[in-house]
């Protein structure tokens, strides 16, 4: 497995929506400003969903405005449905993250939508972003499981992945929002996806819940998976999604990528500094290993 991956880094969305206290705009825009720097070149930056829903996030147009723009690196941002995508485009967003799950229930209590009632609210979103030249990413949550629904069939995931990426989302990123997958599971559901949406086009984004995350990454790398979620420091979860805890964490996946020799082109000991130092904004423990333990001891 000699070639690259692409990570997308969601600690300043993913990372941070579901922390209680809230994070300064200032703070947030910092964190922005160290990723670019490390040679990310996908950061999603924030959401512009409801800041009754989520209140962390409410800051979103501040916080874009400020980032130091570094070219040749994305910045997108969650919109739930045409009224985010106007907040996004307001602040000149160029690309727009839309969300929706495999399961029912989950999106009910996500978006307050049936699935297939979510596709609909994307539609416009999507044709709107095509004329404006906004590239769109589309994510499907709990592919490996449901914190109210339990099992998740398969069919059930390949049939959203493929309507978002039918509806033109340039990539469908596959999220195990509760961490429940383990790796045989993980690359028979990314093999099923794969013969309708085809491999560049797919992402994973594990969270790392029962410890499963980067097994799960590396059955899907050999599945030929090139593009991977990660949050700094191990941060995350989802407000909606009840027992869900941190993204897999970014330094972990550059360790791993790097030991692999798979190029990431992301300097890992400014990641480390960066994760060390959002966790003492957090204060919290370090959710990296390897921001715990350095890239050599
Ligand atoms: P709703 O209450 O059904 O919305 O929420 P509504 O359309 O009925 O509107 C109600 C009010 O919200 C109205 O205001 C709207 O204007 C306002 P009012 O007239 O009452 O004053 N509103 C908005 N305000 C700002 N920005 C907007 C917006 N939309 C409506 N975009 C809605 C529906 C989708 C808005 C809500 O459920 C929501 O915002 N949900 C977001 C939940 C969320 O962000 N979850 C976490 C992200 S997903 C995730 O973490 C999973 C992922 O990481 C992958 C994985 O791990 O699996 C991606
Ligand atoms: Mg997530």
């Amino acid at each position: 497995m000699n070639d690259s991956v692409r990570i997308v880094e969601v600690g300043p969305r993913d990372g941070l929506q579901n922390e209680k206290t809230i994070v300064p705009a200032a703070d947030k825009i910092a964190l922005i400003d160290r990723l670019s720097a490390t040679g990310l070149r996908s950061i999603e930056a924030t959401s512009f969903v409801s800041p009754r829903w989520v209140p962390q996030l409410a800051d979103a147009a501040e916080v874009y405005s400020g980032i130091a723009r570094r070219p040749g690196v994305r910045y997108p941002v969650l919109v739930p449905n045409e009224t985010g995508y106007d907040r996004a485009r307001a602040v000149g967003v160029e690309e727009v993250a839309v969300f929706t799950a495999a399961s029912e229930a989950f999106n009910q209590r996500n978006i307050n939508a049936s699935v297939d009632a979510s596709l609909e609210r994307f539609a416009p979103v999507l044709e709107r972003a095509r004329a404006d030249g906004v590239r769109v990413r589309g994510y499907v949550s709990t592919v490996l499981g449901c914190p109210y629904q339990g099992e998740v069939p398969v069919a059930d995931v390949v049939r959203v992945a493929e309507r978002l990426h039918a509806m033109g989302c340039y990539e469908v990123s596959l999220g195990d929002t509760i961490g429940i997958g383990t790796p045989r599971r993980a690359r028979e559901m990314l093999r099923a996806v794969a013969a309708a949406v085809p491999m560049p086009a797919l992402a994973v984004h594990f969270h790392d819940t029962r410890g499963q995350a980067l097994a799960n990454i590396l059955a899907c790398l050999e599945e030929g998976v090139r593009v991977v979620d990660a949050a700094v420091a191990g941060t995350g979860g989802c407000p909606y999604a009840t027992g869900a805890s941190g993204n897999v964490a970014t330094e972990d996946v550059v360790f791993m990528l790097d030991g692999l020799g798979m190029a990431t082109g992301v300097d890992l000991d400014g990641l480390i500094d960066t994760g060390r130092w959002l966790s003492a904004l957090l204060g919290r423990e370090n959710g990296s290993k390897v921001g715990r333990a350095g890239r050599s001891g």
